[in-house]
């Protein structure tokens, strides 16, 4: 008999794989049928920072419109009572911004709760420590199972050093396990300037898993026309391997669960991950690709594999080639291989 429960931030899931936050999973139906097909765990669709900030300043801007009108009336009159100043109102806007925001979020939450029995992770998509204790204590209290800090910071401003950036880290996780008791995970692009001790010391900041990696929206060239266009919105299905390296190197020497994040569509590359260290894997373009029956299908091709492996259990072979227990750990940092490549015309 196969066993593919894992433990993810003190978290028990029926199976490793875990839909990663998209548009997917914000939808009660969608996360039912996702259920269904084995899932272990789902995070929500991010409440995003940028998209309240946006919130709040298109309210300002926009004092008129029908459905605004209640809110505009009360906007005016704070700026023209005399003792307010415009912080103030800025303040008023930008709370009614997030409640509006957050209210439905913790609507999904709640309805989540009462129909699927899978854990819960909600998300929070955040560039600055900002206020996230507010959304995080009404996260927990509306009974998520944690949650996922989604912090992606592309270093490109060209003042800023690598521990500037760093810092915004540690405030936002420091702000955030104030609030609640529930699980934090951190999941995080690859721009750090040292990775490896990077990702080991935030390991150790008291967040319960770290889901290597994000992947970084990125833009393309149009060069008919000269403008800036989207890249794939999706992984392909040699991506797994940066997260599969990665996952190989630090898996063994960090302070707290790990999640492969990025590339996983086939069982093999699922099984690659086990592998190199990972506690739970995070699939999300190949149900935008395939459907749901792709959760059902890595999971049958796991316990194929494990079956003839005879594996019963995931622990059974988790972190099998990682750098510590491998017999050629360098190959996993090797990045030229002129051997390989002197042999290709
Ligand atoms: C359409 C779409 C929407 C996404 N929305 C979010 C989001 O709201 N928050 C987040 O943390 N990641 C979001 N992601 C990123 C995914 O959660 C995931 O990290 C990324 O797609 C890499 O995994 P994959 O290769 O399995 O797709 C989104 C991805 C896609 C394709």
């Amino acid at each position: 008999m196969i066993d593919l429960t894992t433990n993810y931030m003190g978290l028990k899931l029926k199976s490793p794989l875990i839909a990663s936050s998209s548009g997917l999973t914000n939808d009660v139906n969608h996360i039912k049928l996702m259920e269904e097909k084995g899932i272990g765990a789902v995070v929500l669709k991010s409440i995003f920072e940028e998209q309240i900030l946006m919130e709040t300043d298109k309210m300002i801007q926009k004092n008129e419109g029908e459905k605004m009108q209640t809110f505009s009336n009360s906007f005016n009159n704070i700026v023209n009572e005399k003792s307010y100043h415009y912080e103030e109102a800025y303040e008023y806007v930008s709370n009614f911004a997030k409640e509006q925001t957050l209210g439905k979020y913790l609507a999904l939450i709640k309805e989540l709760k009462s129909t699927v029995s899978i854990p819960i992770i909600s998300s929070i998509n955040c560039v600055s420590a900002y206020n996230w204790h507010y959304f995080a204590r009404r996260i927990e209290e509306a009974g998520a199972d944690a949650i996922e800090l989604n912090i992606y910071l592309l270093p490109s401003q060209l003042n800023m050093d690598g521990p500037s950036y760093e810092k915004i880290y540690y405030d936002i996780i420091e702000a955030v396990k104030k609030q609640v008791s529930i699980p934090v995970s951190l999941k995080l692009g690859f721009y750090f300037s040292g990775l490896s001790k990077s990702i080991i010391d935030l390991s150790n900041t008291g967040i319960k898993a770290l889901v290597l990696f994000n992947r970084p929206y990125t833009p393309d060239f149009d060069i008919d026309t000269f403008e800036i266009t989207a890249g794939n919105i999706y992984s392909s299905e040699n991506d797994y391997a940066h997260t599969m390296r990665w996952l190989a190197i630090l898996s063994g020497r960090v302070g707290c669960d790990l999640a492969a994040g990025t590339g996983v569509h086939e069982y093999t590359a699922a099984i690659k991950q086990i592998l190199a260290g990972a506690d739970a894997i995070q699939i999300g373009s190949v149900l935008y690709e395939k459907g749901y029956d792709a959760i059902a299908d890595i999971l049958d091709g796991m316990k194929i594999w494990m079956t003839s492996k005879n594996f019963t259990s995931l622990s059974d072979f988790r972190g099998k080639m990682n750098q510590i227990n491998v017999k050629n750990p360098a190959a996993l940092e090797r990045v030229q291989f002129m051997k390989l490549y002197s042999k290709i015309e």
